[in-house]
């Protein structure tokens, strides 16, 4: 059976929606009867998320354009977009991320700056560009979530601007929702751990090995189970949860 959670009819914009968990959420909202506006910098990315939603027939409608999370002023232009031809914002999944191409290779001392502003601008600073637009137009009572990790929660060797990006996610996420707590506007992030998705695969291609899957349930997650987890977020049913940090991550971190 499948889970109903309460989100039909509602607005929610999407960033990294071309790919892995951000489709995964997508495809859920949509199935569920929400409205979406997904963004990707992927246009191949796009254009399969499209065509695959498309054929699927959901309820809920969507648009969908190219946006670069780095530049303010694009994702200032899609969130007004989005509020235009959609009507309203009353959730936000900033998803958008990237490893760094040095991943397992680079210590502190080695970083070079290419990788290190490359990872700290579309991980830390797109999402700050897209809750500064998102804070804006949002209804109150809504419900912004940011994607953070489990090297949000730890030191990571060898991953040092993943790690320092996604921890500084956490840092803008409890600044948010002190801010916004007035508006009922709630934010939190999600802490992934090892999550079926083309990033994971090339993180594990780059690494040369896989995750000996020291977790406690001896699989990798599916973005599917992170997508419920977001769509619990978004819905009423989370109405007094703001400013936490969800881990899921089959026990790595306990
Ligand atoms: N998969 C995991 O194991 C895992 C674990 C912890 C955290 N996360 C986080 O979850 C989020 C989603 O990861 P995923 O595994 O689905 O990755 P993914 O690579 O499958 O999807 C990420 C999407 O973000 C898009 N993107 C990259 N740079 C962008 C930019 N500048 N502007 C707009 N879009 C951009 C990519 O094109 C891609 O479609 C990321 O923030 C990631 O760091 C993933």
């Amino acid at each position: 059976m499948t889970q109903t959670f309460g989100v039909k009819d509602r607005v929610v914009a999407v960033t990294g929606g071309g790919s892995g968990i951000g489709y995964a959420v997508v495809e859920l909202l949509l199935s569920q009867g929400a409205n979406v506006s997904f963004i990707d910098v992927s246009e191949k990315g796009l254009a399969e998320a499209e065509s695959k939603l498309k054929a699927a027939g959901h309820p809920g409608q969507f648009m969908s354009c190219k946006v670069d999370v780095r530049e303010g002023k694009q994702v200032d232009d899609w969130i007004a977009k989005t509020v235009e031809k959609l009507g309203k914002l009353d959730g936000a999944v900033n998803f958008a991320g990237v490893i760094p191409k040095c991943i397992n290779i680079e210590r502190v001392e080695d970083l070079n700056d290419e990788d290190w502003k490359f990872v700290i601008d579309v991980n830390l600073t797109g999402v700050m560009n897209c809750m500064r637009a998102q804070i804006k137009s949002m209804n109150n009572k809504g419900s912004i979530i940011n994607a953070s990790s489990i090297a949000g929660l730890a030191g990571f060797p060898k991953n040092a601007a993943y790690t320092a990006a996604k921890h500084g996610v956490i840092g803008l996420t409890r600044s948010a929702a002190k801010e916004v707590g007035d508006r009922e506007i709630r934010v939190n992030c999600i802490a992934p751990g090892v999550i079926d998705t083309p990033m994971q695969r090339q993180s594990s291609a780059i690494r040369g090995e896989d995750f000996e899957m020291k977790w406690q349930i001896k699989r990798k997650g599916q973005p599917e189970e992170v997508a419920g987890l977001v769509a619990w977020l978004l819905c009423d049913a989370s109405s007094f949860i703001t400013g936490t940090i969800q881990v899921i991550d089959g026990g790595f971190m306990c």
